[in-house]
Formats: structure tokens, C-alpha cells, sequence
């Protein structure tokens, strides 16, 4: 039941409030263009001409942590997958304020692309406060279960790190329930303060801040491919 990667259905909204005009615009002709190609395989060259570590992003939400990474990393090769068409609207404008020439985006479902990658060639893989779904008859539709960890793990390179925040109990407890049934990652926490502090180099997204906005604890998890 557990495998959202075999029933491959996008839950959750893919638009909000209208777009700005700005916005709209960026969406029209800055998207295009970093658009990751429509179908095929895809590597390192085919997305950036050259052979460069590659980070991935699993719903970027409005993109301040994949800029703020990509920022920090020119030198690598950043995607980032985002059904939601503010969010990716919110990305093009930190990608197009900080001029960054090595992001990629798929407007669409992270699971899609993942698969086009060849096996092994990811650095990170990120998943910042994943869609909860807090009932239990919608487990199956969490992004942490089998089916995606499955494709993670294939497309991280051994040493790679799987990056996962949330501030949601029930998601904190799935999350290492089902993380502590995999042999092919190890969880880099050494002590309890590596899971109540934020990592360096892990900038705060929207939903961190909202949540500690609202009184609400955040959990950091750091994983790595065996
Ligand atoms: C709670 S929001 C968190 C956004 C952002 N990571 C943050 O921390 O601010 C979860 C995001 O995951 C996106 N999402 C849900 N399913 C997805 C999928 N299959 N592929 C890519 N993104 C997905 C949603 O559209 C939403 O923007």
C-alpha cells in the first residue's frame, strides 16, 4: 500500500491566488527556459553542458532554499521539482534576483524527473516539510514511503545525502520509523541536537518559519545513501 511512486497521482493544489503581472511574465518567458526538457533521459550535460555535482529538490515551494543553495554552490547543478504554479513563480524571481545560471525547474510532480536521472547521480536530494497528510487512511500519499525512498536511493550516489525537515509530529515519527527500515541509509544524527538545530548551510524556508511562527518544533534529518 505504501508506494506513492506506483500510484503516481498528484494530491494537493497546483494554483492559488492569481499571479502577478511580473509573475506572470516570468512564468511566460524565464520558465522556458530553464525548463528541464519535456521527456528523455537527463544527466549533468544534457541540463548544464558539463559533468557537475547535481542537487535535487523535492517540492520547492516559493524556492528560497534551492536558491539559497544554488547561490552558495555555483559550481553545481541545481533541480527542482514544484506542481504548485506560485511557488515556481515565487523561484523565478530568486532565481532572476540573484542572476543564478544553475538551477533547472519541472513544474510538476518531483517523482517524473527523478526517474529520467541516471542512477547514482545525485549529491543531495532535499524534502523540506513534505505535504503532511496527517490521516492515517492518507499515509500511503506521503512522500516518505518505500516507493519514492526506493527511487532516492537509486538516483543518490553512494555518500550522497538525503536532506528531510518537517514540522509535523506524526510526519517526524513516520519519517523515522520508515528511514530506520532502510539499510541503504544511515542517519548522520549524533546526538539529539543534530535534529533540533538547523544544519549549517540548511536556510529556513517558508514553512519552517511559519511553523515556528505558530509555536510548533522543527525536525532535521540527515541521511546518508550507503
Ligand atoms: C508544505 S509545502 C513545503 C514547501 C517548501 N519545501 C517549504 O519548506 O517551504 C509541500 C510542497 O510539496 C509540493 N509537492 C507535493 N507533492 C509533490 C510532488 N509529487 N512533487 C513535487 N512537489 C510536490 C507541494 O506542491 C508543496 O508546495
Amino acid at each position: 500500500m505504501n508506494d506513492p511512486a506506483a500510484i503516481r497521482r498528484l494530491y494537493g493544489r497546483s494554483k492559488g491566488r492569481p499571479l502577478r503581472v511580473g509573475q506572470a511574465d516570468l512564468i511566460e518567458r524565464l520558465l522556458p527556459q530553464l525548463s528541464v526538457p519535456a521527456e528523455g533521459p537527463i544527466d549533468s550535460n544534457a541540463l548544464f553542458g558539463d559533468a557537475r555535482p547535481l542537487h535535487f529538490e523535492i517540492g520547492f515551494g516559493a524556492g528560497e532554499h534551492l536558491a539559497y543553495r544554488a547561490d552558495l554552490l555555483p559550481d553545481h547543478g541545481f533541480i527542482g521539482a514544484e506542481p504548485f504554479l506560485n511557488g515556481v513563480a515565487g523561484a523565478l524571481m530568486h532565481i532572476r534576483d540573484r542572476g543564478l545560471a544553475n538551477v533547472r525547474l519541472h513544474m510538476g510532480d518531483a517523482l517524473d524527473v527523478l526517474e529520467r536521472l541516471p542512477d547514482g547521480s545525485l549529491r543531495f536530494v532535499y524534502l523540506l516539510h513534505p505535504d503532511p497528510w496527517p490521516k492515517l487512511r492518507h499515509a500511503k500519499r506521503r512522500m516518505v514511503n518505500h516507493g519514492p525512498l526506493d527511487l532516492i536511493a537509486a538516483k543518490l550516489a553512494p555518500g550522497g545525502e538525503f536532506r528531510l525537515g518537517t514540522d509535523d509530529p506524526t510526519y517526524c515519527r513516520w519519517a523515522m520509523m520508515v528511514m530506520a527500515q532502510r539499510p541503504d541509509f544511515e542517519w548522520l544524527a549524533q546526538s539529539a541536537a543534530d535534529f533540533l538545530t538547523r544544519p549549517g548551510g540548511w536556510p529556513e524556508t517558508r514553512y519552517e518559519a511559519k511553523a515556528r511562527r505558530e509555536g510548533r518544533e522543527v525536525w532535521y534529518f540527515r541521511y546518508r545513501r550507503c
